[in-house]
């Protein structure tokens, strides 16, 4: 009996083992990384989402090389780290990285519509659609500077009545950002006690946590077994439910009233290329893309430019030199007088110290996950098509080979030794190649709007006591500050 028990634990033993060399052999071609476990592959690496740090994938890339395999399960992500793998694979790769993954979690939250999270012919019809539709909606004109104006207006109102007194900004941050958005998708923004307005602020902020919580990772590993379990990734389904059916609600209040007869916002616009493309078999504009549209930009466009800010109040108050240079250029440039987004040119300090701000702390845990669309050669390895790849933007924002002082607030990384503002390559920021933020220039005129406009109104300081803000990230989908409070002190002379 104990002799059947010795062979059979000798003969299972062989079994894992060859099971394990087939595995490693199927594997060969990947670029290496942490060892794969059965099950969780290499995730315990990542401390399983617990812990892991907006740090933890460079560490691996010094272990494992500027391009690495994690293996969830059975299914690799391949992480590019460093400027030059990660514009390797975004620029001179552009095609062929050019898909985002289809996995649990993004099929659960876009269903492969819309843009951000789509595919093929539907993301590229889509996407024209959104770059043009940003540009005709005055994206680099006065119009929608004026709209942004009128924001950071009421923002600066809400922060007067703090009356210099210690408050977390990030909630009036991420309000005013949002209801911008409301503004370009619907047409008007909300009053902020509306409570659909809430809710979608709710919503959002519940969508980019769950996106950065052990249970995405459980669900993109074991989606058929989550699917039955309760948990926050049923919230998470019913929080997409919401957001669609508030822009289906609004899309129907725009049929009602015909208002894409002469159009003024992104429903207006959309509503009348579904007219267009009535008879045309290949169109994707429908109702359903409509929604998940709206959706992405609720997403993508809030909490990336509200975490900037966030970021620029408590980088102001922690450095109070670097502010009051970016204030006195401000005022010896713009004497007091209204400005323009083009004034930025004028002002190579302050454009500094935002592309600065943006760099060290970059809003996203690593930007956008892509796909390749084929199978891919690059740097010796075989990538094969359908394989998860993660372009770590952020490794590139912090490479040393790139910028002077990485870890450290510096605005001199954009100014050369006359004082004269200068891009660099490694600035990553909004992405790179076929599927670059197209956000981009809204989010800039949006933070230096906001920016100088705050900066006129206060001085930030930190809070009576208060040596220094945190300045480690949180981690999530989005890398807010944790949550702090500051003192903006109206300036003597408004
Ligand atoms: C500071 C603000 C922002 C940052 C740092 C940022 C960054 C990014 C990054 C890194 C990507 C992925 C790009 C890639 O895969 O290469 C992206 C995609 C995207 N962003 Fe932004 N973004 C910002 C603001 C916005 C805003 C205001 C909008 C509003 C319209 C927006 C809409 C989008 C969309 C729709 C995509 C997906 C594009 C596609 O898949 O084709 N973003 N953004």
């Amino acid at each position: 009996m104990e002799g059947t028990g010795i062979l059979f634990t000798v003969l299972l033993a062989i079994l894992l083992l060859l099971n394990y060399l087939k595995q490693q052999w199927s594997r060969r071609h990947f670029p290496p990384g942490p060892l794969s476990l059965p099950l969780i592959g290499g995730v315990w690496r990542i401390n399983f989402g617990i812990g892991c740090t907006v740090e933890t994938p460079m560490k691996l890339a010094e272990q494992y090389g500027d391009i690495f395999t994690v293996w969830g399960g059975n299914i690799p992500v391949v992480v590019l780290s460093g400027f030059e793998a990660v514009k390797e694979g975004l620029i001179d790769h552009l095609e062929d990285f050019s898909d985002r993954p289809q996995t649990g979690f993004t099929t659960l939250i876009a269903r492969g519509k819309g843009v951000a999270l789509s595919n093929g012919h539907t993301w590229k019809q889509q996407r024209r659609f959104g770059v043009v539709t940003l540009r005709k909606l005055g994206v680099g004109k006065r119009s929608l500077e004026g709209q942004i104006e009128e924001e950071s207006q009421q923002l600066v109102e809400v922060f007067t009545r703090e009356k210099g007194q210690p408050f977390d900004p990030a909630l009036p941050l991420t309000n005013s950002v949002s209801n911008l958005i409301c503004a370009l998708s619907f047409g008007h923004r909300f009053p902020l006690e509306d409570e659909t307005f809430k809710k979608l602020i709710d919503a959002l902020r519940f969508t980019l946590k769950f996106g950065g919580s052990i249970f995405l990772g459980l669900y993109e590993l074991f989606p058929w077994l989550m699917k039955h379990l309760p948990g926050p990734h049923k919230k998470a389904s019913h929080v997409t439910e919401m957001l669609l059916s508030l822009a289906k609600k609004e899309t129907q209040k725009h049929k009602e009233q015909k208002s894409f007869q002469d159009p003024r916002d992104l429903i207006d616009f959309y509503l009348l290329e579904i007219e267009k493309r009535k008879n045309d078999p290949t169109s994707t504009y429908d109702e359903e893309n409509l929604a998940q549209i709206i959706h992405d930009f609720f997403v993508a466009g809030t909490e990336t430019s509200a975490t900037s800010l966030k970021w620029a109040i408590l980088l102001l108050a922690n450095y109070p030199d670097i502010q009051d240079k970016a204030y006195k250029e401000i005022e010896d440039v713009l004497c007091s007088s209204s400005f323009s987004y083009q004034d930025l040119k004028k002002l190579p300090y302050t454009n500094a110290v935002l592309h600065e701000i943006l760099r060290l702390k970059y809003p996203l845990l690593f930007g956008l996950p892509r796909q390749t669309s084929k199978d891919v050669k690059m740097r010796g390895f075989l990538i094969p098509k359908g394989t998860s790849i993660v372009p770590n933007v952020r490794s590139a924002l912090l490479d040393p080979k790139y910028w002077e002082s990485p870890k450290e607030f510096n605005p001199k990384h954009f100014l050369d030794q006359d004082g004269h503002f200068v891009a660099n390559e490694a600035f990553l920021a909004f992405g790179a190649g076929a599927r670059v933020c197209f956000g981009e220039h809204l989010a800039r005129m949006e933070i230096f709007i906001f920016f100088v406009n705050l900066l006129r109104a206060f001085r930030f300081q930190l809070p009576p006591g208060v040596k220094e803000l945190n300045e480690e990230p949180a981690v999530a989908l989005s890398t807010p500050p944790h949550p702090y409070k500051v003192c903006a002190v109206p300036r003597s002379s408004s």
